[in-house]
């Protein structure tokens, strides 16, 4: 082996490397790498004579600058063999956009605003005092069935509070809101919050949203609750939409009530040309519970019933906005599915 074989060998790895279309890395370990090709021809090295060796590093040397200039210029090319068509449009980011019941959640926060009530939040996990005991609904009472509630194990029961609740009603903000304003009305809220029922099937899912409204001060009267009740039906569903009150039970309202709202789709009448309206089959769909604030739960709320007097109302989100789309849902649980397909229709 001699100095001739030696450059030989260099220039054939300079022409190697001038064809080899592997990308950056792999250029790197196989022409430079400690067993790359470079390397194997540097163990010639002690086979020479003293002279020939001091020729050959210099050769060595040159090649293997040569060797790192290319592999450096394929680094910032990229492989030979990748074309590149600038023509070709980016890709766009996705734009989401907020879901559905958040959008409805913002617009009746807006609506209700604009007639001066102001936005709280409540604890979701809150004391069964607030959720119950404060709403006229003592310990052992049966209409708390009604509520289906999820309880919170704890080991102790708080002495006046009780035990934890996951709300079943954003009615526990009643009291509460009373409280943070120390029993001095004028009061007008809105409570929008996440509630859980132990129910689950197409029409219900365990976790869902009510939007609540309280309203305290002298004077109050059931006019200034449907007054209210209309407004936000035709701020929400349009002009012509109308509400309804009928009679019920609640514990904390006295006398109570059942709203509905006129059909978006036959306009309340109940009718499309000569058919009955599919989506409501009589001009009305209820939305949830009304009334008149109940003297004991102001006074739970350290307010004097014979001075104030006040209404409170508690909807469903999902079945306030479904309506207003005339969306017969299938299956109330697609809203929380996560499903694109379907939420992009919103
Ligand atoms: N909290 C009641 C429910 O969940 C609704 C309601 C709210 C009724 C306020 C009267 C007053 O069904």
């Amino acid at each position: 082996m001699g100095i001739q074989d030696i450059k030989h060998q260099a220039d054939q790895l300079l022409s190697l490397i001038e064809q080899d279309d592997s990308d950056y890395a792999t250029l790197q370990s196989v022409y430079l790498g400690r067993n790359g090709r470079l390397n194997q021809l540097m163990q010639l090295l002690p086979s020479l004579s003293p002279e020939e060796k001091r020729e050959a590093g210099i050769i060595l040397n040159q090649t293997r600058a040569i060797l790192s200039q290319k592999i450096e210029e394929r680094r910032q090319l990229g492989s030979t063999t990748q074309e590149y068509d600038l023509t070709i449009p980016g890709k766009k980011p996705k734009v989401g956009h907020l879901h559905p019941i958040s959008q409805a959640m913002n617009e009746i926060t807006r609506i209700f605003e604009r007639i001066g009530f102001m936005r709280v939040r409540y604890p979701e996990a809150d004391w069964e005092w607030f959720a119950f005991d404060a709403l006229n609904m003592p310990k052992d009472h049966p209409a708390r069935d009604e509520w289906e509630t999820f309880w919170i194990d704890t080991e102790t029961k708080h002495p006046e509070l009780g035990g934890i609740v996951l709300t079943p009603h954003t009615s526990n903000g009643q009291v509460r809101e009373m409280q943070r304003l120390q029993g001095k009305p004028p009061i007008r809220m809105i409570n929008i919050a996440r509630c859980y029922r132990r129910q689950a099937d197409v029409t219900h899912t365990e976790m869902f949203h009510q939007f609540e409204g309280l309203v305290v001060d002298k004077g109050i009267t059931i006019q200034h609750l449907k007054g209210t009740i209309d407004h936000f039906a035709q701020q929400f569903y349009g002009p012509n939409a109308k509400s309804r009150i009928r009679p019920f039970h609640f514990m904390f309202t006295e006398p109570s009530f059942e709203v509905d709202f006129s059909c978006t789709v036959c306009n309340g009448t109940g009718k499309i040309g000569a058919d009955k309206c599919r989506f409501c089959k009589s001009g009305w769909h209820e939305v949830g519970g009304a009334g008149m604030v109940h003297p004991n739960v102001l006074k739970a709320g350290g307010i004097d019933p014979a001075e104030y007097t006040g209404f409170a109302f508690g909807w469903g989100i999902e079945r306030t906005y479904t309506l207003r789309q005339g969306l017969k849902l299938d299956d109330i649980r697609l809203l929380y599915s996560n499903d694109l397909r379907f939420l992009e229709q919103f």
